[in-house]
């Protein structure tokens, strides 16, 4: 069975929900004659119920961009997967590269976080990728692999069906460096290639990985045409309902 293709936008510490609400219900209009695509998107926690509310009856999923490692209790300032859940948001991100570089979020984090969405029935999209030193110390494989061992090794392989990976190089995120379509497609395979080696055959075949880093509507389509390349996580590009409803379309 093909895979769906799944467009995501990350909306990173733009749009309180006054705004947050206006751009959910123009996507909501955008995007209703999307065909057969998966979209979500990841407000801020304070305007995700107004977004929710926005895009009901679309299919537009909603998601936080962060939770805590932690089922509950004395941490203040953050979010928990099931605090998520009762609120009726369906998916999280997870490792998200600006977690991991500015607000020391770990390997064994990322995996805390997992289970715990997994257990809320929470979808989680855990996302990995090299910074540019790693890349030019020819490690991208070593650290991606270490990245996605991480955060699914030993998990049950229904439950590793529940995930989507991103690929996002630190390199291109939010610099309008995109890799090449090559260059991601090169990682894209070597992720399934893993996942191949450590899970039953249908893991690996269902799994989608988004590429993400400076997803645009100029060069979505030709990164979505690679094989391996099932979708992707927008950051900038999310913020105007044309430009990610441009990407979605860049889906055939
Ligand atoms: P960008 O961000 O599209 O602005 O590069 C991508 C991301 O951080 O997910």
């Amino acid at each position: 069975m093909a895979r769906v293709p799944f467009i995501a936008g990350n909306w990173k510490l733009n749009l309180g929900p006054a705004e947050a609400g206006e751009l959910a219900e123009a996507l909501a209009s955008a995007l209703a004659d999307r065909g057969e695509v998966e979209v979500a998107v990841f407000p801020t926690a304070l305007s995700a119920l107004t977004v929710a509310g926005a895009v009901e009856g679309s299919g537009i999923e909603v998601g936080l961009q962060e939770i805590h490692s932690a089922a509950s209790g004395a941490f203040t300032g953050t979010n928990s997967a099931r605090m998520a859940r009762e609120a009726g948001l369906t998916r999280v991100l997870i490792g998200h590269s600006e977690r991991r570089q500015l607000f020391g979020e770990t390997d064994a984090g990322v995996r805390a976080k997992v289970e715990l969405a997994l257990a809320e029935g929470l979808l989680p999209i855990v996302c990995v990728g090299e910074t540019l030193e790693e890349r030019d110390a020819g490690q991208v494989e070593a650290v991606v692999h270490r990245q996605v061992a991480a955060a699914l090794e030993g998990l049950e392989p229904d439950q590793v069906a529940a995930i989507t990976l991103a690929y996002e190089p630190v390199w291109a995120i939010g610099t309008g460096r995109t890799a090449t379509p090559a260059q991601a497609q090169e990682v894209h395979a070597s992720i399934r290639g893993w996942l191949r080696a450590h899970f039953p055959a249908f893991v690996a075949e269902d799994m989608r990985i988004q590429y993400g880093g400076s997803v645009k509507p100029g060069n979505a389509a030709e990164l979505l045409a690679c094989e391996d390349i099932d979708g992707a996580l927008v950051g900038g590009a999310s913020l105007k309902a044309d430009s990610f409803a441009g990407i979605v379309a860049a889906v055939r």
